[in-house]
């Protein structure tokens, strides 16, 4: 027999349910593309009705799964804009970003301008981030844009796989698409929820025992808000997940119920000699069902 939740929605293994995964469009910082068998292991073993990722970013493990229903969100607008208008009007994204010539001028041109109407904004936003050295996404502290041209062999290959805006398009068809803070995102997950927050990281890892902040992205106060948030969620009876750096503080901070550490071989140094292994912490917090429900509002908590 089927189990039911209480509010009468019906809990299923997504994995078995769904269309094969996608790989993402978008090439993203921190993108865990390289994290997505290890997450599927934890995953597999739990139902779940909706899922939810309030750290959207490139999402490796959202197009991994292809839930039936989703709370996908992130607090880049230019990012979620991008996201909705792939899901709801992907054909003349298309027509717009084929005549594009990938060349320096284009490049400059789109990087230069602030279109107004949010499908240009997408295709603004979709052709720097394919054509944009290294792939990456940067913005300078009046936050604009400042990445330069890729060039290379980008000149000559195709911009797009084309289908895989029109895959990602079929993908996003039960996803819910909000631009919010994590902490606003999280506070709706509940019982029969599973969610996976890769948030971007605070400190470095686990290098030499060397600590880098990195308040302007994502503050220590942040990664406090994030670990309440958790506790909270998986209070109310959702499965949480949270990538976080290798770190001793963080792991006391966040003290999860299960913590798994994995590697893998860093990419970010050109010099192949030079590389190595990079720990991650993956946490785990399992659905504790029966706990008095709270709910956390940015800065405050509060007892239901
Ligand atoms: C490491 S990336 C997520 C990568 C993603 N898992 C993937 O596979 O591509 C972290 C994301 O968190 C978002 N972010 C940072 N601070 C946030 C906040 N306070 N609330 C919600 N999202 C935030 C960033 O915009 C970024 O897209």
């Amino acid at each position: 027999m089927k189990r039911v939740l209480n509010d009468g929605r019906r809990p299923t293994r997504q994995q078995g349910a769904h269309s094969p995964s996608v790989q993402p469009f978008l090439k993203w910082p921190g993108g865990k593309r390289w994290l997505v068998p290890e997450l599927l292991k934890i995953i597999e073993e739990h139902e779940y009705v909706t899922y939810r990722e309030p750290f959207l970013g490139g999402g490796a493990l959202f197009f991994a799964l292809r839930p039936k229903r989703s709370v996908l969100s992130d607090i880049n607008s230019d990012l979620i804009n991008t996201y909705r208008q792939v899901k709801n009007r992907a054909s003349t994204l298309l027509e717009q970003l084929r005549p594009l010539p990938i060349n320096q001028v284009t490049y400059d041109g789109l990087r230069e301008c602030c279109p107004k109407s949010p499908l240009q904004r997408a295709v603004r936003f979709l052709y720097l981030n394919r054509t944009a050295f290294g792939g990456m996404y940067r913005l300078n502290k009046l936050g604009e844009f400042n990445v330069p041209f890729g060039g290379g062999e980008r000149t000559t290959a195709p911009l797009w796989q084309y289908d895989l805006i029109t895959s990602s398009a079929r993908a996003l068809r039960g996803a819910k698409l909000l631009t919010v803070d994590f902490e606003v995102a999280l506070s709706d997950a509940r019982k029969g929820d599973l969610v996976y927050c890769d948030p971007t990281y605070t400190v470095a890892h686990n290098n030499n025992g060397f600590i880098r902040y990195n308040e302007r992205n994502f503050s220590w106060e942040d990664q406090k808000r994030l670990s309440r948030s958790c506790h909270s969620a998986a209070g109310r009876g959702a499965l949480v997940i949270v990538s976080n750096a290798y770190h001793r503080e963080v792991l006391d901070l966040f003290a999860p119920p299960q913590h798994i550490a994995v590697a893998r071989s860093s990419r970010l140094c050109p010099d192949v000699t030079h590389r190595r292994s990079v720990d991650e912490y993956l946490f785990v917090f399992p659905p504790r069902e029966g706990d008095k429900a709270k709910r956390h509002d940015r800065g405050r908590v509060h007892e239901k």
